[in-house]
């Protein structure tokens, strides 16, 4: 295929179910993105976060390219080696006693296990989430799902799923009962936004849970594998979830969802109640080991807290700057810039000017970038942020000048 036509092609022949930005990626190294005109974009999207190692890592390539030429296909129902390597290297990232895994093609996917689990472990229905929470669209994650937006035309959805304010202790209280299974957290809320919830109402969501004897469900799957500047978010609040979910960026790239909870819960579901052909498929398996020997070797866990600490103090220099920005929030590289207008048109900008970021909902600005982006790059998105940001503010707020709110 010539790069030039695909998207031609793609509009013709690929279901369009992606909002799309118009330009075509044909390469990747690090933090960087090249498209069909080799024209080079900083990537703040990570691929939904699921670069977390950076574009095309030579060791990834090189252990997708050793497994492929060993084995593709290995179903689960036979034992395989690059399985067992990555679920033991899995293990011992882990929090807590989660050494007990399940392997699934997406991140949808491990939530639907955490559910199937949640449900037969504790023998109860209610599962209670969070407004503005995502967990994936599939109908079991959807119905964790906040947005009425994927919702609505698909309702009923999955029953006895309720939604609590986020933050709010005394809702959670009337709401964890003695018949709850088990309550959904993203220690961050990503697609909500980039929420960060406040220490004690995670704190009082775990006690709550625990003291009914339900299960805490941590959904990992953005926040996990040093977004947050931690192994895993939970970290910051100290929380210890009974059920992970994780997926995005652990193989690299490679479809990949891993529900993990100690062996006595995850064994609750018996031989053959829950499986799917493409789990633990030993491509995926050996991408993913690589990416935890990178993310160890390459210290990508502080370089997350250490450049995302210098990237958010950065993005509040430019709301001091410029009167277009509400507020700034986020954790390691995981940052949101919300703004008072649709910023649909400052991600256009920003395109068109090399930097590639994501939105979080109308009017948020998400930034997902590589856990191996450098600092003259984050300056690059940066310097770029601040024209567009001026730009739009000159059309948004007409009269206004750069001196803005400081
Ligand atoms: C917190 C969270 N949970 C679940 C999902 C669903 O994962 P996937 O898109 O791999 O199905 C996502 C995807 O963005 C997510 O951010």
């Amino acid at each position: 295929m010539i790069p030039s036509e695909a998207r031609e092609v793609e509009d013709a022949h690929y279901a369009r179910y992606y909002a799309r930005k118009p330009v075509t990626i044909v390469r990747g190294r690090g933090a960087l993105l090249y498209d069909d005109k080799d024209k080079e974009y900083v990537d703040c999207t990570g691929a939904y976060g699921a670069c977390i190692v950076g574009h095309a890592h030579p060791k990834v390539a090189q252990a997708i390219s050793d497994q492929a030429k060993k084995l593709i296909a290995c179903h689960g129902s036979t034992y395989n080696d690059a399985r067992a390597e990555f679920v033991l290297k899995l293990s011992t990232i882990l929090p807590g006693d989660l050494n007990k895994l399940f392997l699934t093609n997406s991140g949808a996917e491990a939530v639907e296990c955490a559910i199937k689990v949640a449900r037969k472990a504790t023998g109860r229905r209610k599962i209670v989430a969070v407004k503005g929470a995502f967990h994936g669209k599939t109908h079991g994650a959807l119905s964790a799902t906040w947005d009425a937006k994927y919702r609505k035309d698909f309702e009923p959805l999955v029953p006895d799923f309720v939604h609590i304010p986020f933050n709010n202790p005394e809702i959670a209280k009337e709401t964890v009962t003695n018949d709850t299974a088990a309550i959904f957290l993203e220690p961050v809320q990503g697609e909500g936004g980039i929420r960060v919830p406040s220490k004690e109402w995670v704190t009082l969501l775990s006690d709550l849970i625990h003291d009914v004897g339900g299960l805490l469900v941590a959904d990992e799957i953005q926040t996990g594998f040093g977004r947050t500047g931690k192994m895993f978010a939970g970290e910051h609040t100290g929380i210890k979830p009974d059920i992970l979910c994780l997926g995005k960026g652990i193989a690299s790239g490679l479809p990949v969802g891993v529900t993990a909870a100690a062996d006595g819960t995850m064994s609750t579901l018996p031989v053959g109640e829950h499986t799917t052909t493409f789990g633990g498929n030993p491509v995926v398996c050996a991408s993913g080991s690589a990416t935890i020997d990178i993310l160890l070797e390459e210290h990508l866990v502080d370089n997350a807290a250490k450049a995302g600490e210098y990237f958010k103090a950065s993005l509040l220099g430019l709301m001091g700057k410029h009167r277009i920005v509400r507020e700034v929030r986020g954790l390691g590289l995981m940052l949101a810039v919300e703004t008072r207008f649709d910023a649909h048109e400052i991600l256009t900008n920003a395109l068109n000017e090399g930097v590639l970021m994501l939105d979080a909902g109308r009017n948020v600005l998400r930034f997902l970038p590589p856990l191996c982006i450098q600092t003259s790059q984050i300056e690059r998105v940066l310097a770029t942020l601040d024209r567009v940001l001026e730009k739009e503010e000159l059309a948004r707020l007409p009269g206004s000048s750069t001196a803005g709110n400081a």
